[in-house]
């Protein structure tokens, strides 16, 4: 019950600490937007607790995490011509125009512009949760947008890595049960645990393992959604404001590690954002005007 039937809009408010059980449920369900399966489930049943296996341990670390040896396959995305509008009762809203650009593994793009200018649809155009209305993205020679709604949910889950404005934390969980939900979902072999364990002590969250999202301060809620988005390897890493909410000191430690994280990982990396800090870690930076993808 993915993608199309969801703008991808997620309601800020629901990121708040202080969440009411029905919000908890809601946000439950738009974690499932992204994660490809029934969220809620996960929060009262399902946690992902210590029922991983330990087998593979310093194998997965070494192949996953990158130590310099073996980076792991990942693919080009290709984005060809996209254009995009969105139908509204006074006729069709023009956001993107011929939108094309193409990143190979390790590569990344930030695009910046003004709010309204089409960042998040594009963005959601290539995490899969917008189809556009015109043109082809594809990732390692796949048109995920082709894909039925079930396998497109299974490659969302696999493939692609999120980071928001905000952190999307299940609040009922540990920090270290967030960062393997990607997990619950995925069929993909290997000590996931210690994935999760390994990327939250990259993020400096090592002695923070067992607490709730409400425990932490808002850089370290990121740096958690940070490991999350990564657990799982992914080809393709999207960050939509990923500092948009923090101070600038944590906004710069986000930002070091997702750079640092960005070069172990060898995946596509996609920052959108209003920040000249963050944008100018990115040696590739564009700016959206008028629809158009123009260089800075
Ligand atoms: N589902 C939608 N239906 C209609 N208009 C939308 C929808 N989503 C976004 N828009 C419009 O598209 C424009 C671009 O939105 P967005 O991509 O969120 O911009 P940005 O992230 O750059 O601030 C805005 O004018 C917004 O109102
Ligand atoms: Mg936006």
């Amino acid at each position: 019950m993915l993608g199309r039937e969801v703008s991808g809009r997620l309601e800020p408010r629901l990121a708040e600490p202080a969440l009411a059980a029905q919000d908890a449920v809601r946000l439950g369900q738009q974690v499932q937007t992204l994660l490809g399966r029934d969220a809620s489930q996960v929060a009262e049943d399902e946690r992902p607790r210590a029922r991983f296996r330990r087998r593979e341990r310093c194998q997965v670390l070494n192949s996953r995490i990158g130590d310099g040896s073996a980076p792991p396959a990942a693919g080009t995305l290709v984005v060809e011509r996209v254009s995009k509008q969105f139908e509204t009762p006074r006729g069709p809203l023009p956001i993107l125009l011929d939108v094309s650009f193409s990143k190979a593994p390790g590569e990344s793009l930030c695009v910046m512009g003004p709010s309204g200018s089409g960042k998040s649809t594009l963005l959601h155009i290539l995490g899969t949760l917008e189809p556009p209305s015109s043109g082809r993205v594809t990732l390692d020679g796949l048109s995920p947008h082709a894909l039925p709604e079930t396998e497109l949910a299974a490659f969302r889950n696999r493939a692609i890595g999120f980071v928001f404005q905000d952190h999307f934390l299940l609040p009922q969980c540990s920090v270290l049960e967030n960062v393997l939900v990607p997990t619950l979902v995925s069929r993909a072999e290997g000590d996931h645990e210690a994935r999760a364990r390994e990327l939250l002590e990259r993020v400096g969250l090592a002695d923070r393992l067992d607490h709730r999202p409400a425990e932490l301060s808002g850089g370290e809620r990121q740096r958690a959604a940070l490991a999350r988005a990564l657990v799982l390897s992914p080809r393709l890493v999207l960050c939509d404001e990923p500092t948009g909410n923090l101070d600038a000191s944590s906004a710069g430690n986000v930002a070091d590690l997702l750079v640092d994280l960005h070069a172990r990982a060898h995946a596509v990396l996609v920052v959108v954002t209003h920040s000249a800090a963050l944008a100018e870690r990115f040696p590739d930076r564009r700016r959206l005007a008028a629809g158009r993808l123009e260089p800075l």
